[in-house]
This record gives structure tokens, C-alpha cells and sequence, in this order.
């Protein structure tokens, strides 16, 4: 990871700046590294995107953004400073001519530069041939792509090899923003700097794992993107395997991005197919249909705004996903992921074995296992389930499940909760690919994901109905119990 030292100077130029992605995250973002001191005096930050603006509309469009989605108060001194280092350049992506215009814009900057592609992945290769076109790409620039990285292994090969023909791989960085999510970096620390763990983290002490990503909002009107997409394209190819592998990997050697990177993708390339085969036993595909949310009724995912009432598309997932390798053979990681959930709420829970033997019988006949939660968000936090006795001179040994709760709010609340964007943003600007997802591994996802897509092709069974506000189908509630096994709530 990165130290705090404050990187060289870049020209920081924004593909797609007036996005939503791009208001909502990237420049809030940059303006709390600005905040923090962590963008070099001699930076500039380019915004590029279809339109024409003013560079005095494209500043006013920021400080617009930046007063919403800054959750402090906005300090006007560090504010202006940001604003100086704005420049707006209104480019045609498709039209690689009209890059001579960005050449002009960022004539006499830094030789270093950082393109953050925050447009569709379809323009990718025309924003490459029009950078090279203006001869504005050497060996010291970076790029930086948003997921999707296609829509399949077939789309993500071909996106990544119209940006591999112009970037080499050590100047790529593919966005997973989990990956700068405070709260999944943890998860680095408590499996590697805690012996406890580092000691229990196998088949010998691990009974399965749950991790669920739980957002409570809808398709918030991109509903044709997201039916394209689906639950298991949008959220488990992606951020969901990068939590499964960051907790399954081996140790690395160091955390350099070589290290972390290839142990991350042994894990996704141990993992079992599911194929048509299992597919029924392994992966549930759910669908919301209408509810209620706090009290207040929804509408079902075919009756949003805009949708094709013959959709197939899922908006809930529940896998059952194993490892095949010597660690973590028998230990299945149950996967749920869904919109329309009750809450927004993403959690990892380790469930320890049982004790072999209880000589607590007289007081508990079944003594539960250790659980190690990892609360994910919100309510971030670490919490760890065990038995302890109630203090008492009864003679009869009387003993309860208590948990050691770490709460980060209440621990650190001196600390600021940093965006996921701004810790990737700044791993960018100081070089350091460790938190981005390497080309091997987007492909070895989709490998595993294209064999659960083609099988649920194949059964053509429509995608089980869960009522929003609900935890998903009664199905995924089975996946589970099959194995004696429960979700917890
Ligand atoms: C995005 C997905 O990658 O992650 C969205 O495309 C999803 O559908 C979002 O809502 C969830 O991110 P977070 O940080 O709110 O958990």
C-alpha cells in the first residue's frame, strides 16, 4: 500500500467527467485528497466529456457536486485551490482528430498522466486510439477503467485487448471499488496480523462461511443497463469474488501487488464450476416482485420505470461456492447477494467448528460454535461470537453466548470514514496496482460466472420470485438448509 507521501505531479484527465460517476465519487474524491494535502501543488485535474462547456460552467457543474455529495462543510480555501487546478477540454470520443484538442489542453503539463476512463467500456478503444492518435500516451501514464469489464469473458478479452494494444498491463488499473472500501482492506489485517486467525483460517476450524451483500435500493432508474447485467454480472463477478478471495487466499508474501494479486487468483481458479449439472444445487436467481420497504410499498422489478415485463434478468443471488485446494476442502462460502432487501447491509460471517466434546452439558447441551462477523457496511465493525460463564456462586456452572464487539465508529471516531474512491484514487496517483484487479483475474471470474449463466440459459427456469423488502426466494433459504445449515439474519 501506499504511504502518505505526497505523489509527483500528473495531469489527471477524467474521460466522461460530467458523469454521474464522476460527480459523485471521482471529483469529491479528489477534492479529499486535495483536503488531505495528498495532490501534488502541480496537478491538474482535465475534465473531458462530449459536451461543450466553459471551463467556468465545468467549474461551476464541481462546486455544484462537491456541496452534495461532500458530506463535511466545504472548506472555501481548499476549495479554491481545487477549482484553479480544473481545466474542461470537450472532446468527440469517436472522432480521434478532436484528441488534438486535449494535446492543446495539456501542452506545457506534467509528463505524467492519469486517464480515468468513467464512460461506457464500449468507448474504451476509441479513447485509446484517440489518445495515441494526439501522441499523448507513454510509458509513465496510466489508465484507469470502471467495471464492467465486459459482459463476458469473450467481451472482457476484447475490451482488454483494445487497451492492452496502447497501455501495458503495469499501467492498467481496473476499478473494483470494494477493494478500497476500509472495511474489506481490513481484511487484511485481521487475517494476517492477528495469529488467532492466521492459526484457524482452514478446514480444520472452519466450518463455512457467509458472506452477504445486501442493498435495500432498486434499479434507481438504469434499469436497461442492469437488465442487460443481472445481480451475478453486476455484483458477484466482481465485488462479491474479490471478498471471497481476499478471505480464502493464501498468505502472501508481502503486499505487493505481484503477491496479493497472484494469491487472489489461485482462489478464483480453484473454485468448483457450476455448471448445468449442479447448477440447482449450487446457484438460486431471484427476482423482486412488489413490497414494502420501511412500511412504504414498492414496485416489483417489472414494474419499475422502463421495464420489459418479460425480463429474465435476477436481482437476487445465493451461491453455493467451494474451493478446491487443501485449505479449504469441505468449506463451502455461501454467497447472497440481492436489491430490495430489507436493508442495505453487507456482511461476512466465519463460522468456527463446533467443540468435539461438551463438558458443559449440564448447563448447555449444545454449545454453539465461535462466529466471527466482520460487518462490511454499514455499522462498520468487527465482532466475535464465544462462550464465557455468568459470574455467580451457583454451584451448577452457568455459561452464555457474548460477543467482543469492535465497533470502528465508537473506536476511531476521530477518524474519518474514507471513500472507497479515494483510497483507489490516490493508490493511482502514488503507482500502486496492489488494490486493482489484474487482467488474469477479471478473466478467471468470468469463467467461473459464464459457466452459471450458461446453465441457467440451459434449464430456462425463470428466476424465483422474492417480494421486495423480503431476504430473497424461500429457494435460497434451502440452498442453505440442505446442508444443515442456516442463514443469519
Ligand atoms: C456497483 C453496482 O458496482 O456497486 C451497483 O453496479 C451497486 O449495482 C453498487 O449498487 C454497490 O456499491 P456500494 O459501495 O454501495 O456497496
Amino acid at each position: 500500500m501506499s504511504n502518505l507521501d505526497c505523489q509527483s505531479a500528473s495531469e489527471i484527465v477524467i474521460f466522461g467527467a460530467m458523469g454521474d460517476l464522476s460527480c459523485r465519487k471521482l471529483l469529491p474524491a479528489l477534492y479529499q485528497l486535495e483536503v488531505c494535502g495528498l495532490i501534488n501543488k502541480d496537478s491538474r485535474i482535465v475534465g473531458a466529456a462530449r459536451q461543450d462547456h466553459t471551463l467556468e460552467e465545468f467549474k461551476s457543474v464541481v462546486v455544484e457536486n462537491l456541496n452534495k455529495y461532500v458530506k463535511e462543510t466545504i472548506d472555501e480555501a481548499v476549495l479554491t485551490r481545487f477549482i484553479n487546478r480544473l481545466v474542461y477540454q470537450a472532446l468527440e470520443f469517436k472522432d480521434s482528430s478532436s484528441f488534438n484538442k486535449l494535446n492543446d489542453a495539456l501542452a506545457g503539463g506534467n509528463d505524467t498522466r492519469v486517464y480515468y476512463f468513467s464512460t461506457p467500456p464500449a468507448i474504451y478503444g476509441d479513447i485509446c486510439k484517440g489518445l495515441h492518435h494526439a501522441n499523448l500516451i507513454t510509458d509513465a501514464d496510466r489508465v484507469v477503467m470502471e467495471k464492467p469489464i465486459g459482459h463476458s469473458l469473450e467481451s472482457s478479452i476484447e475490451i482488454n485487448n483494445q487497451v492492452s494494444e496502447y497501455f501495458k498491463e503495469n499501467q492498467t488499473y481496473r476499478i473494483d471499488h470494494y477493494l478500497g472500501k476500509e472495511t474489506v482492506l481490513n481484511l487484511l489485517v485481521l487475517r494476517f496480523a492477528n495469529s488467532l486467525f492466521t492459526n484457524n483460517w482452514d478446514r480444520n476450524s472452519i466450518d463455512h462461511v457467509q458472506i452477504t451483500v445486501a442493498e435495500s435500493v432498486g434499479i434507481e432508474g438504469r434499469w436497461g443497463f442492469y437488465d442487460e447485467a443481472g445481480q451475478l454480472r453486476d455484483m458477484v463477478q466482481n465485488h462479491l469474488l474479490q471478498i471471497l478471495s481476499l478471505l480464502a487466499m493464501e498468505p502472501p508474501a508481502d503486499l505487493s501487488a505481484e503477491s496479493v494479486r497472484a494469491e487472489k487468483l489461485k482462489v478464483v481458479k480453484a473454485l468448483k464450476a457450476i455448471n448445468r449439472e449442479n447448477i440447482k444445487d449450487k446457484a438460486i436467481r431471484g427476482q423482486y416482485s412488489d413490497g414494502f420497504l420501511n412500511g412504504v410499498s414498492v414496485p416489483g422489478y417489472l414494474n419499475e420505470e422502463g421495464a420489459n415485463a418479460n425480463s429474465n434478468t435476477e436481482t437476487f443471488v445465493a451461491i453455493k461456492a467451494e474451493i478446491d485446494n487443501w485449505r479449504w476442502k469441505g468449506v463451502p462460502f455461501y454467497l447472497r447477494t440481492g436489491k430490495r432487501m430489507p436493508k442495505k447491509h453487507s456482511e461476512i460471517v466465519v463460522h468456527f467448528k463446533q467443540q468435539p466434546h461438551n463438558i458443559f452439558k449440564d448447563s448447555y447441551s449444545d454449545l454453539p460454535a465461535n462466529k466471527l462477523t466482520i460487518r462490511l457496511q454499514p455499522d462498520e465493525g468487527v465482532e466475535l461470537q464465544m462462550m464465557n460463564k455468568i459470574p455467580g456462586i451457583a454451584s451448577q456452572m452457568r455459561i452464555q453466548e457474548n460477543k467482543l464487539d469492535l465497533s470502528f465508529s465508537d473506536t476511531y471516531n476521530d477518524e474519518r470514514v474514507v471513500d472507497a474512491y479515494e483510497r483507489l484514487m490516490l493508490e493511482v496517483l502514488n503507482g500502486n496496482q496492489s488494490l486493482f484487479v489484474s487482467r488474469d483475474e477479471v478473466e478467471a471470474a468470468w469463467i467461473w460466472a459464464d459457466s452459471i449463466i450458461e446453465a441457467w440459459k440451459t434449464t430456462n427456469e425463470a428466476p424465483k420470485p422474492y417480494a421486495a423488502g423480503s431476504w430473497g426466494p424461500v429457494s435460497s433459504i434451502s440452498l442453505i438448509a440442505r446442508d444443515d445449515r442456516q442463514w443469519v439474519e
